[in-house]
């Protein structure tokens, strides 16, 4: 399906911006950096990873997935993923002052663990999506006899911040979070036993029911 293939790349993207932010951030904390780019991550995470990369995830796939393959919306993965794109949002928005220099009172040391939060807190979300949602999702809306859903091209700004963020990259090349384990699957997730039970508890139907007493007869 072509929707999951575009995220899944723009989920590269977004990774290493992620791990651009790493570095960045610590140079901003010895304050030897361009506010301007500091900008740029806040344009790339707020309008090329929030507004074109997760609400087509929420407003195209979670909302075909609820209607088409009926999984629940309100619990399970697609709740708990919901939220850390808030959570998210939340984040970035607490790190805006000290990326961009524009509160003088903001204090460039604490950007290194709010990029550490911000970052773990989407790595693990884009595990979570590549390892398990997408593979799910394509074969409960094959069950369901969709084969694609609507995708879009990023419109003039979201494109221009994307390009933005591609050449931080190059400026401020991807480092590590230290300590971060990440792992595939749901006992990877953060959410997993906290704000969901995991994808097969949670999305286990009546047709899965139904299946499953078909092929045991
Ligand atoms: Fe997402
Ligand atoms: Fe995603």
């Amino acid at each position: 399906m072509k929707l999951l293939s575009d995220l899944r790349s723009e989920h590269v993207l977004i990774e290493r911006l992620v791990g651009s932010l790493q570095t960045f951030a610590a140079a901003r904390a010895s304050g030897a950096v361009d506010p301007a780019a500091g900008a740029a991550y806040v344009a790339f995470f707020r309008l090329y990873a929030g507004r074109y990369h997760h609400a087509r995830e929420e407003g195209v796939l979670f909302t075909a997935l609820v209607r088409e393959a009926e999984v629940p919306g309100d619990r399970g993965p697609l709740a708990a993923l919901a939220a850390d794109h808030a959570a998210l949002e939340v984040l970035l928005a607490a790190m805006e002052p000290a990326l961009t220099g524009s509160e003088p009172g903001a204090a460039p040391g604490d950007l290194v663990l709010c990029a550490r939060q911000h970052g773990a807190m989407l790595l693990h979300h884009i595990d979570a999506e590549n390892d398990v949602l997408f593979v799910e999702s394509e074969a409960r809306l094959a069950q369901a006899s969709v084969a694609e859903l609507p995708t879009r091209e990023p419109d003039a700004e979201e494109a221009a911040a994307r390009d933005a963020g591609a050449a931080l990259v190059d400026r401020y090349p991807p480092s590590d979070i230290p300590g971060l384990w990440r792992g595939a699957g749901c006992v990877a997730c953060p959410a997993y036993g906290e704000r969901c039970g995991g994808i097969e508890r949670e999305w286990w139907s009546e047709l899965d029911w139904q299946d499953f007493h078909d092929r045991a007869h």
